[in-house]
């Protein structure tokens, strides 16, 4: 590392600040923090019609207006709760209607059932939002020092949570939009076209005892700890995301009428569902499109596939030979070879015209992108499925109380998917970080990076 020279000193240097106390700074920064991240969500939320965001497309869905408040409600509950002297609910039934699954708190409105609640409406979700936004604000600056530390933690969850729910704001609304029968954009730019996508090559891995799980002073989810040794045999990562000329190469060849390409359960719904493309594919005269936050498009062959559950993911491996990773075969790799896995923040501002919110081509277009640069698109295009079931670490305890079932309660019937995505916001990606849907899923941005080596791989006969 080269040491660079300090600055020459100022001839008329302005007068330093003050010493700021560390509590001050602390709570400064975390005011900061938290004045960014309540805008991104208003700002993913202002292209959208109060009518958009009542919608509810599905039951993994919920409406924009709801994931709005529910963030909100985080905050009044774990944070304002307990610490706002005198505290009340902003609305009684607002803790009823906008607790997504914690037991611990109390009785909260069906899932399933979240569109219906056509009030309150979108704007006074707004107010219940700046109401709450003013309160934290104050405690965050009247709270003793003993206080700010020990709740610290959970404002900044509150922050993570928040951005996990603009990326699911954004995953809901795609579907909700592509359920219109005019197929409205959520944001008018064009798709990333015309890069070619570079064809895919090999990264080899050494084996051995490696380590994993979230290390260090940044935040992680109770669920990226702790830290452990994990045995990998040699094996080798693929350096990009299956495209989606390669899937229309997996259709062509029969892949979703090839029973023996399949695992049981997501055979069954291949049938059941009658699943022959990803989620958003559609054909219209021999040609296929495909949906997206920017309007229905072309099949574009150089874009990544995306939106496919992790049964499809799996058949498409066994189909083309290989398999898919382990979570920690790809936690060890992107440790190792992802130095080009800066993130784009794409996903940070406010939405408009140029920002792309999909993944785009795995191109050589630049120094330290092209092949043979590593493993490219790791955090910044789709989230991977792995075969990994989402199990808790070794020595993985959820923290006590009503905070404790953000992620443990979850461990039952889930698969493991790492990276990140085109929607996931800048500062919310890591090398560690453990996404988990049902295997079935497909509304996430969700897509394939190929694994090969002693790893278990089934085998189509
Ligand atoms: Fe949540």
């Amino acid at each position: 590392m080269s040491v660079r020279p300090l600055p020459a000193p100022s001839p008329s240097p302005a007068p330093a600040p003050a010493p700021q106390p560390a509590r001050d700074r602390t709570a400064t920064q975390l005011s900061t923090r938290f004045a960014e991240v309540r805008a991104h969500t208003e700002r993913l939320a202002a292209p959208l019609s109060g009518e958009d965001q009542t919608v509810q497309s599905m039951p993994d869905v919920s409406p924009t207006k709801w994931h709005r408040a529910h963030v909100t409600w985080f905050f009044e509950t774990f944070v304002l709760a307990g610490n706002e002297p005198g505290f009340e609910p902003y609305e009684d039934t607002y803790w009823f209607l906008f607790n997504s699954y914690y037991e611990g708190v109390g009785p909260r409105y069906a899932r399933a059932e979240r569109g219906n609640i056509s009030r309150p409406g979108a704007h006074e979700v707004g107010r219940y939002r700046a109401n709450v936004d003013e309160r934290v604000r104050t405690v965050l600056e009247q709270l003793d020092d003993g206080t700010l530390d020990r709740l610290a933690p959970t404002i900044e969850l509150g922050f993570h949570h928040e951005q996990q729910h603009q990326e699911l704001l954004l995953m809901d609304i795609k579907h909700v939009l592509s359920r219109n029968p005019l197929r409205p954009a959520y944001l008018h730019a064009p798709l990333p076209s015309g890069a070619e996508a570079t064809p895919m090559c090999w990264v080899e891995v050494e084996g051995g005892v490696v380590e994993v799980g979230h290390d260090g002073d940044g935040f992680c989810f109770d669920n990226e700890l702790p830290r452990h040794r994990a045995y990998l045999e040699p094996y080798r990562l693929a350096d990009r995301l299956v495209t989606n000329g390669e899937w229309l190469a997996f259709m062509a060849d029969g892949g979703y009428r090839r029973h023996e390409l399949w695992l049981s359960d997501g055979w069954a719904r291949v049938q059941a569902e009658c699943w022959r493309a990803p989620l958003y594919w559609e054909e219209v005269d021999g040609t296929w499109f495909e949906h997206t936050l920017h309007g229905t498009w072309p099949v574009d062959p150089d874009l990544p596939a995306c939106h496919v559950s992790h049964f499809e993911a799996d058949a498409f491996a066994t189909w083309a030979g290989h398999r898919l990773p382990t979570e920690a075969e790809w936690e060890h790799a992107a440790s190792l070879h992802g130095p080009a896995a800066r993130r784009h923040d794409r996903a940070t501002g406010a939405p408009e015209a140029g920002m792309t919110l999909h993944p785009r081509a795995a191109a050589g277009t630049s120094a330290g992108t092209g092949a043979g640069a590593g493993l490219r698109q790791l955090l910044t295009d789709c989230w991977e499925w792995t075969s990994s079931a989402y199990l808790g670490y070794p020595g993985f305890h959820p923290p006590q109380g009503a905070i404790g079932e953000y992620n443990g309660k979850f461990m039952s019937g889930q698969m493991v998917l790492r990276g990140g995505s085109a929607l996931t916001p800048g500062t919310h990606a890591r090398l560690t970080y453990r996404n988990f849907f049902p295997p079935g899923a497909r509304w996430a941005l969700s897509g394939v990076r190929l694994a090969d080596g002693p790893a278990p791989a089934r085998t189509a006969s």
